[in-house]
């Protein structure tokens, strides 16, 4: 696949890295060129350095949107792979465009972690809102954000859960 990535920070790195790895041909796009090339140097592998506008020009004439990777921190995703208690992460994929929702798909799977399908894009702004509540779960709670949700087969609540248990569910 032909990546451009726009930008030269943390997240770049950390997610171009991977994308590399996995054989992709990637430039990395900035409007600093020397960030561009420092960061196509140190991620080694052919990756390449480029303006923004020929970094989009190479990989999306005609772009189409999907929004994923957002719900963890840069260095979650510089874990080869980010697996945690025996389970890759799950990441959650929104886009209208299957084909898209195809390819980056295939980018989750590249970094070592599982495509959930987040729905279309028009639920992109709840991923950043999700994204916001974890954070401040995390930093201003200290709380795990993961112990908000209780498991699948709980999801429509006890008594659809296959189990007894939970509030009066033996009565
Ligand atoms: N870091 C994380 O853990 C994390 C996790 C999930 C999502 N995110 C999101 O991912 C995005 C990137 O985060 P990051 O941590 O990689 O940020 P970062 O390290 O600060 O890098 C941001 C990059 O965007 C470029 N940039 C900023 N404003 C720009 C503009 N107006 N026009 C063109 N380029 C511009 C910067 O260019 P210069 O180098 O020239 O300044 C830099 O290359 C953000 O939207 C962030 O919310 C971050």
């Amino acid at each position: 696949m032909r990546i451009g990535v726009l930008g030269t920070g943390n997240m770049a790195d950390a997610l171009a890295t991977h994308w590399v790895r996995a054989g992709h041909e990637v430039t990395i796009g900035g409007r600093d060129t020397r960030r561009a090339e420092r960061l196509a140097t140190r991620i080694g592998g052919g990756a390449k350095p480029a303006g923004l506008r020929a970094a989009a020009a190479a990989a999306a004439p005609g772009a189409r949107v999907v929004k994923a990777f957002n719900l963890c921190h840069e260095d979650v995703w510089r874990m080869r792979p980010p697996v945690f208690d025996a389970r890759p992460l799950a990441v959650p994929v929104c886009g209208d465009d299957e084909t898209a929702l195809v390819r980056v798909r295939e980018l989750v799977r590249d970094v070592g972690c599982e495509p959930v399908a987040g729905g279309g894009l028009e639920r992109a702004g709840l991923l950043e809102a999700t994204a916001a509540l974890f954070i401040a779960l995390w930093v201003g709670e200290g709380a795990d954000a993961q112990a908000i949700a209780p498991p699948l087969a709980y999801a429509a609540g006890p008594s659809h859960s296959g189990t007894k248990g939970g509030m009066g569910a033996d009565a």
